[in-house]
């Protein structure tokens, strides 16, 4: 095949699409694939338009590339791209959204409310402990815990005054005590359950992309009905949102409150693929190499 891996781009998470997208091109060269790189920017139409690919490898995170925008633009060209599609995309992007679409169908997520970020001065939207998180950014960009006393607690996580200042609205949220677990999905099955222990007690951006800061147990070291629970949600949303290729669904479990305490946080459509990333991790447990796991992303595009 010809592939164009579309990487990089503008969001905050440009470096971890920048290394997703190296491991992509490598995987595939060494699978004798043709390989044109792409690092967006605001002509890439243009040198879509000038590749001429089989496929397009979407190794973007964030917005844009992860919200629609781009899949639309692809699907305008005429152009074949892995993962999901643009309605999907646009769901899956938004947190609260995604809680609109699945918790009807009796997904278990939080109880979530979008706020103006400057009402936070105001008051708390929820009592304390809650999360506010931006509704469309990924990798823990802008997450924050506010806790019980200071001034919004001291909120665990990196850019402490990132939240309020750099972000109109936010998604308020219960916190959920316990353990943090995801599950990815390849084609049409639910791979495994990973635990995240990260070190720092928060799995934030340095816990996820600092090798050594977080300790990832796969499979996690939980009960049996607590990991099925996990891969039949992540499924069940992976099809109810129509996604295409992988997907990854991140939970809290409440380990004291049994199969009650779990809750879906979110399903990420463009799941990384850096050398930390879980989804290949997931994969490789199964005895799918990262260049396998590549080519089977693009064959399903293909299909
Ligand atoms: N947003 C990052 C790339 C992930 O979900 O893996
Ligand atoms: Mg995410």
């Amino acid at each position: 095949w010809h592939v164009a891996v579309l990487m990089g781009g503008w969001s905050a998470e440009r470096s971890v699409s920048l290394s997703s997208g190296e491991g992509v091109a490598r995987a595939l060269e060494s699978r004798g694939h043709r390989v044109t790189r792409i690092d967006m920017d605001r002509d890439v139409a243009l040198r879509l338009a000038e590749t001429k690919p089989d496929v397009v490898f979407n190794a973007l995170h964030g917005v844009p590339g992860e919200d629609g925008t781009v899949q639309g633009m692809m699907d305008l060209m005429g152009l074949t791209y892995t993962h999901s599609g643009l309605a999907t995309s646009v769901i899956a992007i938004d947190k609260q959204l995604t809680k609109q679409a699945l918790v009807p169908h009796g997904i278990p997520m939080p109880g979530g409310q979008v706020v103006k970020s400057e009402s936070l001065f105001a008051g708390d939207p929820l009592p304390r402990p809650y999360v506010v998180k931006p509704v469309n950014e990924g990798s823990s960009v802008g997450v924050a815990i506010v806790t019980q006393g200071g001034n919004y607690g001291s909120p665990i996580g990196r850019d402490v005054e990132g939240p309020w200042l750099h972000f109109e609205e936010l998604l308020a949220e219960p916190y959920i005590r316990g353990r943090e677990l995801t599950t990815a999905v390849l084609g049409e099955e639910a791979l495994l359950v990973t635990e995240l222990q990260p070190k720092s007690g928060f799995y934030d951006f340095d816990a996820k992309y600092t090798d050594g800061m977080t300790e990832h147990v796969c499979p996690a070291d939980i009960p049996d009905d607590i990991a099925q629970a996990c891969k039949a949600i992540s499924l069940r949303a992976h099809k109810l949102l129509g996604c295409k290729g992988a997907s990854r669904s991140d939970f809290r479990w409440d380990d004291t409150r049994g199969i009650d305490g779990l809750f879906l946080l979110e399903v990420n459509t463009q799941p990384g693929m850096t050398p930390l990333s879980l989804v290949p991790e997931q994969a490789a447990r199964l005895g799918i190499e990262y260049a396998e796991l590549v080519e089977r992303i693009v064959e399903d595009a293909l299909k």
